[in-house]
């Protein structure tokens, strides 16, 4: 902890636990500290990270607290998975806005990444630790596999206990939206703030700059079965694509029928599927599956915002009845 400390001080990089995903953290005061950031990540150069304090004194020394409510939303939900984009104060805004008048601020519930935030004394940057376009890491293992290398140190807290990023919510502006949905709601958040949150939307994504770029995708190409495809259809489909080539297959429901050579990755509901989803993407990679098919889980679930990033195609139930299954089985096949 205090080496990271140092490290950090000294305007170095460090990989730390949070609850939502693993973070690559940087003095986010200094801004060759927060550029090595993008350099390790090979982040895109207008996409701005997140600034995570450890009270909320300093948030408001990031960004301006400017929402009549915004102290009691904060003291509701932090320490936890909720990013709040403010007005951004200086000298945090020439070092990580990346020419936006905002900032993203979040306090993570994650005692090391707390007490490492505490002993370094400053707010500090940090996107999620994975290469710009894989899946995020939610164990210090995957951080290894994506930056081992790049960085001189990486903090072991277990693996995460959400699974996703945090929700990222736009209270800088005159409407207050959902930019990123995650384990916060916008029911949740309007009811403490007594104001209409908009939630999802292209208008609202557009506003977050991370939503314009790919996103979590493993190396096999990932195909997502729609709600609305059979079971009977699903299982054809497996067996078919599994005849041409390995492929993984993630499903929340027992609806599945297990053919030999299938790597099966089963949840027993969301919470779980959200907390493997990352990993489970990262290891039937690991495995060799030329193809990852996942069976979709209700819309509005944020890991289901996740799964459609992540998705080079998505299988609908009127497509199967218009071009018939053989047709599906020869496309899906080429595309692993
Ligand atoms: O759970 C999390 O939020 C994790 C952990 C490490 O805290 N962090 C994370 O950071 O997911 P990152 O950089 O992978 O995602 C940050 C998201 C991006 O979509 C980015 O565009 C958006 O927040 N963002 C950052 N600053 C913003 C701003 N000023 N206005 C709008 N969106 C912003
Ligand atoms: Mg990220």
């Amino acid at each position: 902890m205090l080496e990271g400390a140092e490290i950090l001080r000294a305007g170095g990089l460090v990989a730390f636990p949070t609850e939502t995903v693993y973070g690559l953290g940087a003095d986010a005061t200094s801004r060759p500290a927060v550029e090595a950031i993008f350099e390790a990540k090979e982040r895109p150069a207008d996409n701005p990270v997140i600034v995570h304090v450890d009270c909320l004194r300093a948030a408001e020394r990031a960004g301006r607290l400017e929402h009549p409510r915004a102290a009691r939303l904060l003291e509701r939900f932090w320490p936890g998975p909720l990013t709040v984009v403010l007005p951004a104060l200086q000298p945090v805004r020439s070092a990580v806005c990346r020419g936006l008048a905002t900032v993203a601020v979040r306090m993570p519930a994650h005692p090391v990444a707390l007490a490492l935030i505490r002993a370094t004394g400053l707010p500090v940057a940090a996107p999620s630790a994975n290469l710009s376009g894989r899946p995020s890491p939610t164990a210090a293992g995957h951080v290894l596999e994506d930056l081992g290398g790049r960085i001189p140190l990486i903090l072991d807290g277990g693996p995460c206990e959400v699974g996703i990023e945090s929700t990222v919510l736009d209270l800088a502006g005159e409407d207050v939206a959902v930019l990123r949905p995650g384990a916060v709601s916008a029911e949740q958040i309007a009811e403490i703030l007594e104001t209409p949150v908009r939630a999802g939307g292209d208008a609202a994504y557009a506003r977050s700059p991370g939503t314009r770029y790919r996103h979590y995708r493993p190396r096999a190409p990932v195909v997502v079965f729609g709600l609305d495809v059979p079971a009977a259809a699903a299982d054809r489909l497996i067996e078919g694509v599994l005849s041409r080539q390995p492929a993984g297959y993630i499903i929340c429901r027992s609806r599945c029928r297990p053919a030999t050579g299938l790597r099966v990755r089963h949840h027993a509901d969301i919470a779980s599927l959200t907390r493997n989803l990352y990993s489970d993407l990262r290891a039937l990679d690991r495995e060799g599956c030329r193809l990852i098919l996942i069976d979709a889980v209700a819309a509005g679930e944020p890991v289901m915002e996740r799964i459609l990033r992540a998705a080079s195609r998505v299988v609908t139930g009127d497509e199967l009845d218009a071009a018939g299954i053989d047709e599906l089985i020869h496309e899906l096949s080429a595309l692993g």
